[in-house]
């Protein structure tokens, strides 16, 4: 894409008192990228508006090379930091005010709020409200646990222009892996914040979720059974990792599932004809997904549920005529996914309108996977691996956050 400026008008404004300070009063016929300009020089922050280009310029030849739209990766590179400007003092009060909630680590390094403040002021003083371009800006520096593709072109363009190649080799590489996926030039920066921490003050926790989707993401694709389609009788399942349930239509949920854990070793459920079965089940009418599953978890296991962590959800589609119970939703509805710690503690309920669990067994992940397996369970077997997994990613994350 080849841009001019002219073709970028900007024909109104709205300042806001509390940023009078920042943004200088527009002039008659200027333009986005010229009023920029004039901006950063106002803040007395040239370099920035330098940097702001490269990142445009870089973000721009991403998106025509993967598809995205190319206006909203251009308007991501010119806006991305112009919260910048804001003194870190500033950011605080300035944060508090637009109801932005701040993380302890935001309390501590004020600095990583400018890609919040940056998106609300896209929104307050430009008027731009595509939902891509704030989605972007508002995570260019941590990424986030659900991103877009969006997300990743601006968070990986943003990270090509700060530094010069010799000083941090890690930018050469993700140049060259922008080539290739987004994904990869986004982890190889994740990986390298994550093991190398020298001057980086703290984690930031939207990073760490970033990390763990894209990892979830890769070992999700070495797990066949799980990422095809699979056949529970009339419903065909498809399982999609979702670090973050924030965003899904709870109104959609019909069934919650769980890996039941007791420490590291794996809870597993077997009926009276031998079968091993998806611990977890169908909600009452009206039944908050988390009440289900505790009262799930006593049925099945005569047990409690100490914690739950949603990592997926198999969106569900029923052939059946009518749905399951007559309250759920049809034909299409949501099976939670999730891993949680469990207390054992009596023999399972087993209430007379469901399945009978005749055994409870707490083993080790390959004995899991190895029963599931040979008797014709790999949904199953996959699924117990990806809990599993994604429990140690998350354990490990939270073991190296509370080290800084
Ligand atoms: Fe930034
Ligand atoms: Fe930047």
């Amino acid at each position: 894409m080849v841009y001019r400026n002219e073709d970028y008008p900007l024909r109104h404004i709205h300042i806001p008192v509390e940023l009078e300070l920042y943004f200088p009063v527009l002039q008659e016929n200027e333009t986005l990228p010229g009023y920029l300009e004039r901006f950063f020089i106002h803040n007395r922050e040239p370099a920035t508006w330098v940097h702001c280009c490269q990142v445009a310029r870089r973000a721009v030849q991403l998106a025509e090379q993967y598809g995205l739209d190319a206006r909203i990766a251009l308007l991501g590179g010119w806006l991305h930091d112009i919260a910048t400007v804001i003194p870190d003092e500033h950011k605080l009060t300035l944060a508090a005010r637009y109801e932005i909630p701040i993380l302890p680590e935001e309390r501590k390094v004020p600095y990583l709020l400018h890609q919040q403040l940056s998106r609300r002021l896209i929104e307050k003083v430009f008027g731009l409200k595509e939902p891509q371009l704030l989605s972007a800006v508002g995570c260019h520096t941590t990424l986030r646990a659900d991103m877009e593709m969006m997300d990743q072109l601006l968070f990986a363009a943003d990270k090509l222009s700060w530094t010069s190649s010799d000083t941090a080799p890690y930018v050469h590489q993700i140049n060259e892996a922008a080539d290739r996926s987004l994904e990869e030039a986004v982890q190889i920066y994740l990986e390298h914040v994550w093991t190398d921490t020298a001057g980086i003050p703290v984690l930031h926790p939207w990073l760490i979720a970033a990390r763990l989707t894209v990892q979830s993401r890769q070992y999700l694709r070495t797990l066949p059974a799980l990422s095809a389609d699979i056949h529970w009788g009339p419903v065909t399942a498809r399982f999609h990792e979702r670090i973050d349930p924030a965003g899904l239509d709870t109104a959609l949920i019909s069934n919650v599932s769980i890996v039941p854990m007791v420490g590291d070793r794996l809870v597993m459920i077997q009926l009276e004809d031998g079968r091993w079965e998806l611990p977890g089940g169908t909600l009452e009418k009206d039944e908050p997904y988390l009440d289900a599953l505790q009262r799930e978890v006593e049925e099945e296991m005569g047990g409690m549920l100490l914690d739950y962590q949603v990592f997926g959800y198999f969106h569900c589609e029923s052939a059946a005529s009518l749905p399951y119970r007559p309250y759920i939703p049809h034909p299409h509805f949501i099976r939670l996914a999730g891993y949680g710690q469990v207390r054992l503690q009596g023999a399972p309920l087993n209430p007379p309108d469901g399945e009978q669990v005749a055994r409870v067994d707490v083993v080790d992940i390959e004995e899991a996977v190895e029963r599931l397996r040979s008797t014709g369970r790999s949904d199953l077997a996959d699924f117990y691996r990806m809990g599993y997994y994604c429990w140690q990613q998350q354990f490990a994350a939270y073991s190296r956050g509370t080290e800084l």
